[in-house]
C-alpha cells in the first residue's frame, strides 16, 4: 500500500523546522564551515587535500548531501555506518556497521550527523576517527538534543539546538523507517509511535 506524502504530513503534531528553515541554516552552515577552512585555521592536511566529509548512515544522507552541494569549496565525501547494541547490552555501546572506504590519515575529516542525542555514537566515531590519525576532526551535527545528553561531546557546527526531548523525525530522521524522506522536520503525533 503507497503511502502518499500528504498522509505523512499528516502525522505530525507540529512542524518544527520548514523546508526553507532548514536549507536557509544549512547554506548558512556551509559558508561557516568553508570561511573556517579557507580563511580560518581548521585546516590542518600537510598536503592540502580536500576536506573529507564523512557522512554518517543513513540519518544524515539528506543533510549530507545538501551540505556538500553548498560547501563553497572542494571537498571528497566518504560514507560510515554504525549503530547501538541492542538494550539489555552495555549503555551506550556502540558497533561498527560498514567502514570508509579509504584511509583517513593526515586528512582533515569533517564528521556529519543528522542529530547528536545520548553522545555516545559521535564519541565512538571520534575516538576510532583519531586512532587512524587524521591531521583533523570536526563535527557537523543538523540538530544537537541538548536535553538528551549523557556524556560530554565536541561539536564544531549545529544546525538547530533543541531544548526539549522531543522524538523529531524527516530530513533523513526515522521512525521505523519511515518519515527519512520528507523535507521537513516535525514531531510525531502519539499515536503514530507504538511502544
Ligand atoms: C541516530 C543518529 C546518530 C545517533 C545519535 O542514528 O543518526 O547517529 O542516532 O544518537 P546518540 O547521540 O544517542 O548516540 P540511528 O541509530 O537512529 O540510525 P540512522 O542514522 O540509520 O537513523
Amino acid at each position: 500500500m503507497v503511502i502518499e506524502r500528504s498522509e505523512l504530513r499528516d502525522r505530525m503534531v507540529k512542524i518544527l523546522f520548514d523546508e526553507n528553515e532548514i536549507q536557509h541554516r544549512v547554506e548558512a552552515l556551509a559558508r561557516s564551515i568553508a570561511a573556517d577552512y579557507v580563511a580560518g585555521d581548521a585546516a590542518k592536511d600537510q598536503q592540502g587535500r580536500p576536506v573529507l566529509m564523512i557522512c554518517i548512515l543513513r540519518g544524515a544522507l539528506l543533510f549530507m548531501s545538501d551540505l556538500a552541494q553548498r560547501i563553497p569549496m572542494a571537498v571528497e565525501y566518504d560514507t560510515i555506518s554504525v549503530s547501538s547494541y541492542a538494550s539489555g547490552t552495555v549503555p551506550g555501546a556502540v558497533q561498527l556497521v560498514k567502514d570508509l572506504e579509504r584511509p583517513i590519515a593526515g586528512r582533515d575529516v569533517l564528521v556529519v550527523e543528522d542529530i547528536i542525542d545520548t553522545g555516545y555514537t559521535i564519541e565512538y566515531l571520534r575516538r576510532a576517527l583519531q586512532a587512524r590519525q587524521p591531521a583533523s576532526v570536526r563535527v557537523a551535527t543538523l540538530i544537537d538534543k541538548v536535553p538528551r545528553r549523557e556524556i560530554p561531546v565536541e561539536i564544531n557546527y549545529v544546525g538547530f539546538a533543541l531544548d526539549q526531548d522531543e522524538f523529531v523525525v524527516g530530513y533523513g530522521m526515522d521512525y521505523a523507517e519511515l518519515y527519512r524522506n520528507l523535507p521537513f522536520i516535525g514531531v510525531l503525533k502519539p499515536e503514530y509511535i507504538r511502544d
